[in-house]
């Protein structure tokens, strides 16, 4: 117990040092952009320890002016699946890939995937999670590129609630990819697959 409350302690440590270089990260093309709207960097919260990790796209306007992860629509729609399984936000870690908002929510381009990318995996190898749970499919291609995993170049309609494995520095790590929560938005009858896809998601954990 006490190990486990120095690990805590130790990786919110990390997580932070890290979060304030992407503060001061002028090299970003998303940063004048950032300064211009006075938005915020999203670096991602939660449990520096968590066993799920939640990975989705890149901030919306709610998201940049709080610099929380997921506190719009789509986040309230997040919580509530979490709930769903009986988890909160405070047991999981939420980030994003792209980590400054672009602007009007454009997918984000290769260049801005690239600059926060490094981050990302910092964050990941800080936090060792047991499940990481893609949201969308700038999310899931970014990870399944990153673990080589064979399901390279696979719609997310053909790969949500997969459950796919792979080998880190750390260990045994199950990977999941989900609809985005917003694709519910557009479309409906998404909710449904969602839904049963967030119950997979809880017999992993
Ligand atoms: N959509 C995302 O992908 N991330 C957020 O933080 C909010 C909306």
């Amino acid at each position: 117990m006490v190990n486990d409350s120095k690990s805590i302690k130790t990786k919110g440590k990390r997580l932070n040092q890290l979060a304030q270089q992407i503060t001061t990260l002028d090299t970003s093309p998303l940063y004048v952009y950032r300064m211009e709207n006075k938005y915020k960097p999203v670096f991602g919260e939660g449990n520096p320890d968590a066993d799920i990790m939640f990975i989705g796209e890149a901030p919306g306007a709610k998201e940049a002016e709080t610099g929380r992860p997921f506190v719009g629509r789509a986040g309230q729609y997040l919580d509530s699946l979490l709930s769903s399984i009986d988890l909160k936000r405070e047991d999981v870690y939420i980030t994003n890939i792209v980590k400054d908002r672009p602007p009007s929510n454009r997918n984000p381009h290769t260049a801005e995937i690239d600059i926060y990318a490094p981050f990302l995996c910092k964050q990941i190898n800080i936090i060792q999670p047991k499940v990481i749970a893609t949201l969308g499919r700038f999310a899931t291609a970014f990870i399944i590129d990153l673990f080589r995993l064979p399901q390279a170049g696979k719609k997310i309609g053909e790969i949500h609630g997969m459950i796919m494995h792979t080998t880190t520095d750390f260990g045994k790590v199950n990977i999941i990819p989900l609809y985005h929560p917003a694709s519910v938005f557009y479309n409906r009858n998404l909710a449904a697959f969602i839904e049963k896809d967030f119950h997979t998601l809880k017999l992993l954990s």
